[in-house]
């Protein structure tokens, strides 16, 4: 996922990806462009979508960066 590159690459993104990919946080919330954003693969699940309502700044190109594989 894109949470695992930032970590493995160790971007310094301060807190991102506290819950490790569990759906229990949204610190991996990412901000897309919107054409980069109509590329992803999947759509969000219901899950994501209540974690995504938790974050901060939430906007139409929002996803939870674990969850995008
Ligand atoms: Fe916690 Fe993505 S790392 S929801």
């Amino acid at each position: 996922s894109l949470l695992d590159i930032v970590v493995n690459n160790s971007v310094d993104l301060e807190g991102y990806g506290a819950c490790e990919g569990t759906l229990t946080c949204s610190t991996c919330h990412l901000i897309f462009k919107k054409e980069d954003f109509d590329r992803l693969p999947d759509k969000p699940t219901d899950e994501e979508l209540d974690m995504l309502d938790l974050a901060y700044d939430l906007t139409d190109t929002s996803r939870l960066g674990c969850q995008i594989t």
